[in-house]
């Protein structure tokens, strides 16, 4: 019956038998068939002829102490074919004992689990594999989140400019037409003008007939400061017409003979205003439009002139220079007219360059005045305006690159 028993084991299992120091004594079909060795070839040999080197010399440590304590040792354990595959089995090693007491020999049984192993060890690959798949997942959906979201802030962004363009481009196209059909009026009363003021010419010169004939001579006095006014008055005429006239070449033109311009222009205001303009040119030549810087000076001093009427200024001095730094002209523009108010210098003094910002009346002020010089010396003059404002003084500069000739010139 024994027999039937150990027979039935080995049918179904990897059996060996080693001495009490690992020599292999006994091993049946199945162990050859696993490990590949004939029985010839194992038998006289140490059991670790099968062991895997991946293997840790701990986990036979283990054995070693398990089953020399006469206790049975159970492990899966990997091993090496002779055909260097490898192989597990589901261990058991189990002492054999004699009548004493004393440990005989080992018995080992074990049984095939490679396929398990294996199996499980692919599922466990599978499952990193997933859960690395998943991460860089995260990761993608992540990335691809904050790819949208730069789009978003860009595609924002660029709308914004986009209608600043276009209100730029409205505000633009305002001033021109306002500046168009302004122009077209003082057109219209120039022609108007001119008439009556030839034949006031003629009148006058009549009276002057008479007076000579008389010899009156405060009628000749009177004759003559008339002819100078009249004179004056055609010459404001032509001034006006000038300036609107449509003008859009860029040429080169001397800068102190466009602020001059301005100054006859505004002759005038500057006069009844008790304004003292102090001048120092020097001879630089720009490119762009006269007329354009014409207006700038003429926006300038008109808000110089506001703030001598708003700060109740008794004694008003413009300065205008003119000057060459490497390779730009500079005009500063400076009044004693109270400063930029307080609370905007201290906030930023460009705001005052931004459209329809203002501090006077409606009636007074339509805040586009800077917004339009700056348009022009930037667009027009290819140069820039700014703003400096201390104590009771303000400062505008304008800096313009000079004509090529200029340059080489120096
Ligand atoms: N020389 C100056 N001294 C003090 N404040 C000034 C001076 N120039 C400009 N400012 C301030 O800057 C503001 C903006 O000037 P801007 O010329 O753009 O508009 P505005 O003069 O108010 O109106 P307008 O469109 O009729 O020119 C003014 O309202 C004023 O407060
Ligand atoms: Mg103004």
């Amino acid at each position: 019956m024994l027999n039937q028993y150990k027979e039935a084991i080995e049918k179904s299992n990897i059996v060996s038998r080693t001495d009490i120091n690992g020599i292999i004594t006994f091993v049946n079909d199945e162990f050859c068939k696993i490990s590949g060795y004939s029985a010839d070839e194992l038998i006289g040999q140490n059991h670790n002829i099968v062991r895997h080197p991946d293997v840790p010399s701990s986990n036979f440590k283990l054995l070693w102490e398990t089953i020399k304590n006469k206790k049975t040792f159970k492990a899966t354990v990997k091993n090496l074919a002779k055909n260097g595959t490898t192989f597990y089995v589901n261990t058991t090693v189990t002492p054999i004992l004699n009548s004493d007491g004393e440990i005989l020999e080992f018995i080992a049984i074990r049984y095939d689990t490679t396929k398990e192993v294996l199996l499980k060890e692919e599922l466990l690959k599978k499952d990193k594999e997933l859960q690395e798949l998943n991460k860089t997942l995260e990761l993608k959906v992540q990335k691809k989140i904050k790819e949208l979201e730069e789009l978003n802030k860009t595609l924002k962004l660029k709308i914004k400019e986009e209608i600043n363009k276009n209100e730029e481009k409205q505000r633009v196209m305002f001033w021109q037409s306002r500046h168009a059909s302004l122009g077209q009026m003082l057109g219209n009363i120039a022609h108007q003008w001119r008439q009556p003021l030839t034949e006031l010419t003629l009148t006058l010169f009549s009276m002057k007939k008479t007076a000579l004939i008389n010899d009156d001579d405060s009628v000749l006095k009177f004759y003559e400061d008339s002819k100078k006014i009249i004179k004056n008055m055609s010459n404001t005429i032509d001034d006006f017409t000038n300036f609107f006239k449509p003008d859009k070449e860029k040429h080169h033109f001397n800068i102190s003979d466009s602020i001059n311009e301005s100054l006859n222009i505004l002759d005038k205001l500057i006069q009844k205003e008790m304004i003292t303009i102090k001048t120092n040119f020097q001879e630089i030549e720009v490119l762009g439009i006269t007329n354009e810087l014409t207006q700038v000076i003429i926006n300038l001093i008109q808000n110089s002139k506001d703030a001598f009427v708003y700060n109740s200024i008794l004694i008003r001095e413009i300065n205008i220079t003119t000057k060459v730094d490497s390779d730009e002209a500079i005009i500063e523009i400076q009044d004693n007219a109270g400063g930029i108010k307080e609370d905007i210098n201290t906030k930023g003094i460009d705001k005052i360059f931004e459209p329809y910002f203002t501090t006077k009346h409606t009636s007074q002020g339509t805040g586009l005045g800077l917004f339009m010089s700056r348009m022009i010396c930037e667009k027009g003059l290819n140069g820039s305006i700014n703003a400096q404002s201390n104590k009771n003084m303000t400062t505008f500069t304008i800096k313009i690159p000079l004509a090529e000739g200029m340059i080489d010139e120096k």
